[in-house]
């Protein structure tokens, strides 16, 4: 990482701009990990054909990070078993590009409707799971619970739940611990609120919530970050590009800086908050964009589909 913004990150202050310039060191710990990767320039890898999860006529994926690209639909609480029926058939038949990770995440009542008549092409991911083994805990739904219907991810410390329903970051570290030594893979969400945006604290906000993550997580191999500022979800108010990917560089440095480079290097960022058919591709084009968590977008299945394969917009020639 350039060494202006390792201080800014380690100054916790959000006042940077301009877009990251990978140090050699992070390039040499990608091109090591990665079956085979170029690096092109001073801050962007293409992903070669040759490696059989990335292949696609049209080209190879270039991307800051070596993870493959990766969409999430979070459903919330929404769709009834009709519904749900006509989102999973159009999903059935939409056309998704090879190169990417596609999870949905249906209310728990659904899952099980999804699991049994969704293509195997797509996961399926809880929104939330108990801290720890199931039990007496009312209307809690424990992670043994989520396995046993075929889920292959949570959602954990979505922005909802952390404000509306008040879960904390210690808390919601230790759901992730109890979700990984599980096998089950965790979108650990985090973000800030309009206020504290407003008040410069969006990357203090933003590293103290990645802390929990850190603190309480023994591997990040199955960890997806998403970023999704709060005032940016459900509000029509999507981040502009360059406002994702500066959060997302600074998200990525800290991960270098307090576990590891190739950590920062593996971990996919995604980004939530307003994105829809209208605005992806354009978002996808940073690097460090590496997908997205969708909500309201996900519940229309071609909208949806237009989303994952806005990886295309990440391609170039091979
Ligand atoms: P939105 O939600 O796309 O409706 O803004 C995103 C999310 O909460 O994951």
């Amino acid at each position: 990482m350039a060494t202006s913004l390792t201080a800014q990150v380690s100054g916790g202050t959000p006042s940077f701009s301009g877009l990251r310039r990978i140090s050699p060191t992070l390039d040499a710990a990608v091109v090591s990990h990665q079956s085979f990767v170029h690096r092109v320039n001073s801050s962007i890898r293409l992903v070669s054909s040759s490696s059989s999860s990335y292949r696609s006529p049209r080209g190879v994926v270039a991307m800051a990070g070596s993870g493959k690209f990766f969409v999430g639909g979070n459903w919330k609480c929404n769709g009834t078993k009709d519904s749900i029926a006509k989102l999973v058939s159009d999903l059935n038949t939409a056309t998704l590009e090879a190169d990417v990770d596609v999870v949905v995440s249906p209310p728990f009542v659904y899952i099980d409707q999804v699991k049994s008549s969704l293509t195997d092409r797509i996961d399926v991911s809880g929104q939330n799971s108990w801290v720890g083994k199931g039990g007496a805990f009312t209307g809690e739904i424990s992670v043994e619970q989520l396995k046993d219907l075929g889920c292959k991810w949570v959602i954990l410390g979505h922005s909802e739940r952390r404000h509306v329903i008040g879960e904390k970051d210690e808390f919601i570290g230790k759901k992730a611990a109890y979700a990984l030594s599980e096998g089950l893979g965790v979108i650990a969400c985090i973000g800030e609120k309009l206020e504290e945006r407003e008040a410069g604290k969006t990357f203090d906000v933003c590293f103290e919530q990645l802390k929990a993550f850190a603190d309480a997580v023994p591997s990040w191999d199955n960890v997806v970050v998403a970023y999704e500022p709060v005032w940016a979800i459900g509000t029509g108010k999507v981040a502009s590009p360059q406002q994702a990917q500066e959060v997302h560089v600074a998200v990525r440095g800290w991960l270098k800086k307090n576990v590891s480079e190739e950590v920062a290097s593996k971990t996919r960022i995604i980004y939530g908050g307003s994105v829809n058919g209208g605005n992806c591709a354009e978002l996808a084009k940073e690097e460090d964009i590496d997908g997205f968590l969708v909500g309201g977008a996900s519940l229309k299945g071609p909208e949806f589909a237009t989303i994952v394969n806005s990886v295309t917009s990440k391609k170039v020639a091979a």
